[in-house]
């Protein structure tokens, strides 16, 4: 059964979302690989660190785990129409996911803000691509507003089912380190679904048995759209939204639907809320690349978080640490570009330890 090669369905016991498994719409997603990261290790100083590479997933991000189960549960209920608003990765999961289910999908993007790879990818798969004249946050309300007076079922990560399927990668990483469970993991923060949901991915694992105690989750920001990285440091009771901005465009997001969620999953777990430099992740992102491995900006706060977290203490030397790479470096190779270039230009060649900048050759 196709259903049997995906790493999502594999748990289906898990997965109570559907009336029967066999409407399960797959691209076989998961099953991605967890890969070492030895100089990223030996730069922050720890034994064991790990890299979970959610953006070898079908569309290249973590988020085709979610869009398997909720995308199933929408055709299931006999929808015809799917929408969301997306910084990128959500809508090109969703779109092709819709494609391949044989729905119309519907996106809501911020006009000039996400990453060339992904606006492409809702194209390909044929969703209705609307750039609107504003930001993420914008897009979510607006969209608020169609599926309101509409029979569109919404995918935005407020739809529970799209949490279900991305639990899924704490169950494969347990499995993968032989039920080990790792010290400490380590993702990045936007919207803040995810984390929410390797959070309850991994307090299941325990509730059944599978293991005896969850990982420490942190969650790392970037510094232009860090509203739980300040709701954490403020000790204020309601998160205070911001103006989002940061290259990292995938995690552009000044008003996160799901802080509460996540602020409870670091607090329970015992993990920590960081925010990083626009250099910082610029850096962090070389150095996951020089790895041969790569991903896409958003991802590689984990590393620079990780790098403050040592630093401060927070992780301990010995602690077996997994950073979850959310997706693939092809993404945004502008913005892979533009950070080689500017090295170039301004001679910072140094500040990265792994790359010589791109060679230019003169011609005549
Ligand atoms: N990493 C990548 C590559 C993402 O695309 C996102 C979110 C995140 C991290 C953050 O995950 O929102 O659950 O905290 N992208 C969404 C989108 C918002 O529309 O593609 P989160």
């Amino acid at each position: 059964l196709p259903i049997d090669q995906s790493g999502v369905w594999r748990y289906r016991e898990l997965l109570p979302i559907l009336q029967d498994d066999a409407h399960a719409v797959t691209l076989r997603e998961g099953n991605t690989p967890l890969y070492d990261l030895p100089r990223c290790a030996k730069l922050l100083g720890l034994d064991f660190l790990l890299a979970k590479h959610q953006g070898l997933n079908p569309t290249g991000s973590f988020k085709d785990t979610g869009m398997t189960a909720a995308l199933s549960v929408a055709a299931e209920r006999g929808y015809q129409w799917v929408a969301c608003a997306s910084t990128g990765n959500t809508s090109a999961a969703m779109a092709a996911y819709a494609a391949r289910a044989g729905l119309r999908s519907i996106v809501f993007i911020p006009e000039g803000k996400i990453a060339w790879g992904k606006l492409s990818q809702s194209m390909d798969y044929g969703a209705l691509t609307v750039q609107l004249k504003t930001d993420f946050d914008g897009c979510v309300k607006m969209l608020a507003e169609l599926v309101r007076r509409n029979p569109i079922y919404l995918l935005n990560s407020v739809n529970p089912y799209r949490l279900e399927g991305q639990k899924t990668p704490a169950i494969e990483i347990c499995e993968q380190l032989d039920w080990q469970v790792p010290d400490h993991v380590i993702v990045p923060g936007g919207n803040l679904a995810n984390g929410s949901a390797l959070g309850k991915g991994f307090a299941e694992l325990k509730h059944l048995g599978f293991i005896h105690r969850v990982p420490k989750i942190s969650v790392i920001q970037a510094e232009g759209a860090n509203p739980l990285f300040q709701w954490f440091t403020n000790a204020e009771k309601m998160l205070r939204p911001v103006t989002a901005d940061t290259r990292a465009t995938a995690i552009r997001i000044g008003n996160p639907a799901s802080w509460r969620k996540a602020a409870r999953v670091i607090e329970a777990t015992g993990g920590w809320c960081e925010s990083v430099s626009e250099q910082e992740i610029a850096l962090a992102k070389a150095q996951i690349g020089a790895e041969g491995i790569g991903c896409e900006p958003a991802s590689a706060v984990t590393l620079a978080g990780a790098k403050k977290l040592v630093a401060a203490g927070r992780i301990d030397v010995g602690e077996r640490v997994v950073l979850l790479l959310t997706g693939h470096t092809l993404k945004d190779p502008e913005y892979t570009i533009d950070f080689h270039k500017d090295l170039l230009a301004t001679g910072m060649a140094e500040a990265n330890p792994y790359r010589k900048p791109p060679l230019v050759l003169e011609a005549e």
